[in-house]
């Protein structure tokens, strides 16, 4: 419901040379965990199986099914292209049109910011009953002992602390957040960014009049947010927390306000990007909604329509100010919905068959180069990468 809070740009302190290395050889490793089917039990699932790069790292199922047979989520696996971007949790403070002052929670990880940053975030799917479901740390650190990938881990956690359980799965989460901060997860090689670099006939006329609806009729932008604010491209998000009013499918999902235990939060989910939107079907939290044509005729018209979209999980918090009768003609609608296309990274449309990741746009900036703008937690770790 809030928008334009400034997030802190989080300054990184100056760090011992090698850490460059350091992080590419983590990089590396977390690649080889994201494939690695056997730190599941029974085993067969990794990141890769909810996550799938060809549908820009979303699952196109409405929810996952677990590594134990029977069992499923309640949530759409959300895309992990510019994850790692995704500013830390803040309660921040929020000044109104009239001036007057809230707080509201911006950023944090999962769909309804439970983890504080990502590397909160990477360590919950291994022991997930409905996920990985590892049943401690200790079978964690054992199966990744055993791993191809053991001697480059073992190198990362250094010989000393190879022993010790919680310095090989801290390494090993470490490792996964260095590989989501690849160039590979953040090209931002889309046609609207070429649109934005000045090459205007990289958006057909539909999506030109479309990107008008989406700043000015539709004002999208007050959440999907086409200025920078944390990192020097646009995210197409602020990271912000709203109850659309996504239809029910099932049990009540209580979302930000299930962990925070302010009422107000209840049904509230982080506005994603919408990068990749184009390849991440089905939509919302819940996966309630097929195609970006009914996202677009849901916000244009779920007030109107409401046999149409049914039941919503928590009706009293839902945001009937920015959406739900915005008054589109069919034409706004779809051109809209046109505009969604050219969200979508070309790196991840041009991968060819025998490819298990995209390839970064060639001079898309190293981790190392856009160490600042991350929203690390360097600050409280040692830059050598030594165990806690
Ligand atoms: C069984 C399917 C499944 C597996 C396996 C899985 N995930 Fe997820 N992932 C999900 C779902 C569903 C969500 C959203 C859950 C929520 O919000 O509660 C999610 C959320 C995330 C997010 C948060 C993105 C955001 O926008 O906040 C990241 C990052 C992520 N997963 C990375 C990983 C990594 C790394 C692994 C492997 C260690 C992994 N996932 C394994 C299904 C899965
Ligand atoms: C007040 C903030 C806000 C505004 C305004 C807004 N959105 Fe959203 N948008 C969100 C939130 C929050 C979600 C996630 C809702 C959920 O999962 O339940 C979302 C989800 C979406 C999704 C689905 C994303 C996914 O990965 O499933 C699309 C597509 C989308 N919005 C497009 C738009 C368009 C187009 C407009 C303008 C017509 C718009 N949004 C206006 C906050 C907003």
């Amino acid at each position: 419901m809030i928008r334009y809070v400034v997030l802190p740009v989080f300054a990184i302190a100056a760090l011992a040379p090698g850490r460059g290395d350091a992080a590419e050889g983590a990089a590396s490793v977390g690649r080889q965990i994201f494939f690695d089917t056997r730190l599941s039990e029974p085993e067969g699932q990794s990141c890769a199986s909810c996550h799938d790069p060809r549908h820009g790292f979303a699952d196109p199922r409405p929810v996952s099914p677990g590594a134990v047979v029977g069992r499923e989520g309640t949530r759409n696996a959300p895309s992990l292209m510019y994850a790692s971007l995704i500013p830390a949790m803040v309660l921040e403070e929020f000044y109104d049109e009239d001036g007057v002052q809230s707080m509201v929670h911006e950023g944090g990880l999962f769909l309804d910011g439970r983890a504080h940053d990502q590397f909160q975030q990477v360590q919950q799917p291994f022991f997930d009953p409905r996920e990985m479901n590892l049943p401690d740390a200790g079978e964690l650190a054992a199966r990744l002992r055993e791993a191809e990938y053991a001697g480059a881990l073992q190198e990362l956690v250094g010989d000393g602390s190879w022993g010790r359980d919680s310095a090989v799965n801290f390494h090993a989460y470490r490792a996964l957040v260095e590989f989501l901060k690849d160039p590979l997860f953040r090209p931002f090689d889309a046609r609207i960014d070429a649109f934005w670099a000045g090459d205007e006939s990289a958006l057909t006329a539909a999506e030109r009049r479309g990107l008008e609806v989406f700043k000015v009729e539709g004002n999208c932008v007050k959440c999907h947010l086409v200025g920078t604010l944390t990192w020097p491209e646009p995210l197409l998000s602020d990271y912000g927390y709203d109850n659309v009013g996504a239809p029910s499918r099932g049990e009540r999902d209580p979302g930000l306000g299930g962990h925070t235990g302010d009422p107000e939060e209840l049904g509230q989910f982080k506005a994603p990007t919408l990068r990749n939107i184009a390849l991440t079907a089905p939509y919302m939290h819940n996966g309630s909604i097929a195609t970006l044509k009914e996202v677009m005729e849901f916000y244009n018209k779920r007030d109107l329509e409401p046999h149409r979209w049914g039941e919503t999980d928590y009706p009293d918090t839902v945001n009937r100010e920015d959406m739900g009768d915005l008054g589109l003609t069919d034409q706004q609608v779809e051109d809209l919905t046109a505009l969604m296309d050219a969200f979508t990274d070309r790196s991840l449309l041009e991968m060819e068959p025998g490819d298990r990741l995209p390839r970064a746009r060639p001079g898309t900036p190293s981790t190392e180069a856009r160490k600042n703008y991350f929203p690390d937690w360097s600050h409280r770790l040692d830059p050598e990468f030594r165990s806690p």
